[in-house]
């Protein structure tokens, strides 16, 4: 049995579905800080069966322990994490609480239980500024900020975990920016307040929920003067984890640091144009400053997945854009 971690959430309930599919058994554990229980309905409804969900939260022992002491678990993806950039500069102790110390609670209890695989939801914003695009994983590690900077320390904990107890087996995926919606529409992107991510914004835009699109600057030194970013369907990221898990239950004993991205950048206004196309829907946006702590532009390097994990992003801007209107269309205000 697979459990994961942050498992109602956006990343996780896709990488469920895609499991499951696959004929895996899994848990969800997760403290509803940035999700609700439909979503675990919804992803029962796609799956057409029960998935447990376990409520508790990663930095508690006595909920870690629980978990494993009543779930025959084998291995560990884990998506729990806070992720909003912005808000890691005003609550530092917080992030590094939930991201970090949460980890270290996570990985003592499945020393504990004897669990030797995981999985690790590490992000592209370990690079921070980037030298050059694609970025490939031997790139310099800077973070910009301190969200990044909880994902490379969680990263070299396990690098450092993995020295002492050779037995593990672990993948750290750097995702770029995951964007879609499983294609039934059920399931899909729906944070909480006013998106501070592109295409959140832009679906919200689209059912009428916010006026218009602000475009973080239009002077970058682009194609179009707007940023450049690597989006990627989250059904590819949700099988990009099944790869992974694959790799990790075959117990190859060793660290593989892994960007999940499909080697390709598009810009804002690239953006919005097909999902202009997508949807048959007008998005207003007026092009505005640049958004501070923006890079212009980077995408990253997929080639290593692919040798590795024989895994490759197979679905285009198109495919994301109509998931993305599905899910928003169906769902103008998300699970609420
Ligand atoms: P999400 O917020 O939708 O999902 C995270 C889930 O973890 C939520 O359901 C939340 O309630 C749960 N959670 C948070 N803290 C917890 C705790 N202490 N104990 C138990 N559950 C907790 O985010 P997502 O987009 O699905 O991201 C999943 C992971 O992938 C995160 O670690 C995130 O940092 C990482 N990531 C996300 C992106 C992105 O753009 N979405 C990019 C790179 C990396
Ligand atoms: C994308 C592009 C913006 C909103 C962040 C994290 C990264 C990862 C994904 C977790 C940029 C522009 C955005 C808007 C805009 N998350 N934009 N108007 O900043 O690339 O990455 O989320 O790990 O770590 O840093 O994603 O979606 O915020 O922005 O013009 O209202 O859209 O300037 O060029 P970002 P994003």
């Amino acid at each position: 049995m697979i459990l994961l971690t942050g498992g109602a959430g956006y990343i996780g309930l896709h990488t469920a579905a895609v499991l499951i599919e696959a004929g895996q058994q899994v848990v969800l554990f997760d403290n509803f800080s940035n999700s609700k229980p439909l979503a675990v309905k919804r992803l029962e409804a796609i799956v057409g069966r029960a998935v447990p969900c376990v409520e508790g939260d990663v930095r508690s022992r006595a909920d870690m322990d629980g978990l494993f002491d009543q779930h025959p678990v084998n291995a560990v993806i884990h998506f729990a994490g806070l992720k909003a950039v912005g808000e890691s500069a005003n609550q530092p102790l917080r992030y590094y609480d939930n991201n970090v110390a949460g980890t270290l609670v996570l990985l003592a209890a499945m020393q504990r239980a004897e669990v030797r695989r995981f999985v690790f939801s590490s992000s592209a914003c370990v690079y921070g500024e980037p030298d050059v695009s694609p970025i490939p994983e031997s790139a310099a590690l800077r973070p910009a900020n301190t969200y990044g900077r909880t994902k490379l320390m969680v990263e070299e904990i396990l690098r450092d975990l993995h020295v002492a107890a050779p037995g593990w087996s672990i993948a750290l995926l750097r995702y770029f920016n995951p964007v879609g919606a499983h294609p039934g529409g059920q399931i899909g992107e729906d944070p909480n307040g006013i998106p501070n991510n592109l295409m959140p914004f832009v679906t919200q835009v689209a059912v009428g929920r916010l006026p218009e699109l602000q475009v973080f600057g239009g002077d970058y030194p682009t194609p179009d003067g707007s940023g450049v970013r690597d989006y990627i369907h989250v059904m590819d990221l949700a099988e990009g984890h099944r790869a992974a898990l694959d790799w990790a239950l075959r117990d190859p004993q060793e660290v593989l640091t892994a960007n999940l991205g499909t080697g390709r950048g598009y810009s804002v206004l690239e953006l919005v144009r097909a999902f202009e196309k997508a949807s048959g829907k007008p998005i207003p946006h007026r092009i505005v400053a640049r958004r501070a702590g923006d890079v212009p532009a980077y995408w990253g390097d997929p080639s290593l997945a692919r040798q590795r994990l024989g895994w490759t992003a197979r679905r285009t801007l198109d495919d994301i854009c109509r998931d993305a209107w599905n899910w928003q269309r169906r769902n103008p205000q998300g699970f609420a």
